[in-house]
């Protein structure tokens, strides 16, 4: 039960979490020095620890980093990574792709990898006997909580994926059947940008929402919501740098 009036959210508390929805970002610069306190740690691994999970099984660990000798031999990591990913794209796209600061393992005062247990909950986890991936979607919900958590105590936090999660597993020395999700850089930054860097630097723009929404059967897209336009966050109706269409 809840005991908070009859359990709704008062217009500011909704406002409130609409507010750490639109100006969640994920940050890769300008991270402050200034170390978090492990209240505060406390306070956004719990909130992330309360997401939902398939069968309540609650895969995630979450590894602390703060030791620089760690955080340098990621970079090294992140950097072979990369330049095979910088390779990929030609011309224009590739030197606006070398212009992109795609991570802040260095800067950011701590990281935190985020792993799933595919065995915990035993053999039979509930809802799991037909998508197995359920154990990494449900790693997924408890990262989205810790970074909309994070957006209200002025943390920044930058997701890192490129990087080889195998050499990765052996440097932090996570067993062999645990995955890794996700390798967080995190950290208090002066402000949030307004919109997402990959947006402001034109390399994708966010794709209009009513071009997403399907009704009764996939591809019916003729009703359009006007309400979406109206609910969206005024930051977030800008016109996207690059027009984008859903593949
Ligand atoms: C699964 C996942 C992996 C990501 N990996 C990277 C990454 O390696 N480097 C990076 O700069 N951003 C990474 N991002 C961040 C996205 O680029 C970012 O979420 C997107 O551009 C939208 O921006 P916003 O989060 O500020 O709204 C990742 C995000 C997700 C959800």
């Amino acid at each position: 039960m809840i005991h908070n009036g009859h359990g709704h959210f008062s217009q500011s508390e909704r406002a409130a979490v609409y507010r750490a929805i639109f100006e969640r970002r994920d940050v890769r610069r300008e991270f402050l020095p200034t170390p978090i306190p492990d209240a505060v740690l406390a306070r956004v691994l719990t909130a992330a620890h309360h997401a939902g999970s398939v069968g309540f099984m609650q895969p995630w660990d979450f590894l602390v980093i703060r030791a620089s000798a760690t955080k340098q031999a990621v970079k090294d990591l992140f950097r072979r990574v990369n330049k095979e990913a910088a390779a990929k794209y030609r011309g224009e796209r590739a030197a606006l792709y070398r212009r992109l600061k795609l991570e802040g393992i260095e800067e950011a005062p701590v990281s935190i990898c985020v792993t799933c247990s595919p065995l915990r909950g035993g053999p039979h986890v509930l809802g799991r006997s037909m998508v197995r991936e359920t154990d990494v979607y449900s790693t997924c919900c408890a990262i989205q909580n810790l970074w909309l958590a994070a957006r209200a105590e002025g943390i920044g936090v930058g997701w890192v994926s490129i990087l080889d999660y195998g050499a990765l597993k052996r440097l932090l020395s996570i067993p062999r059947p645990i995955k890794v999700v996700a390798y967080l850089c995190v950290g208090y930054v002066k402000e949030f940008a307004d919109r997402p860097d990959l947006e402001r630097m034109g390399w994708r723009g966010r794709l209009p929402i009513d071009q997403l929404i399907h009704h009764e059967r996939w591809g019916n897209r003729r009703e359009l919501y006007k309400e979406t336009r109206q609910c969206a966050s005024p930051r977030s109706t800008r016109r996207p740098a690059t027009p984008v269409r859903p593949d």
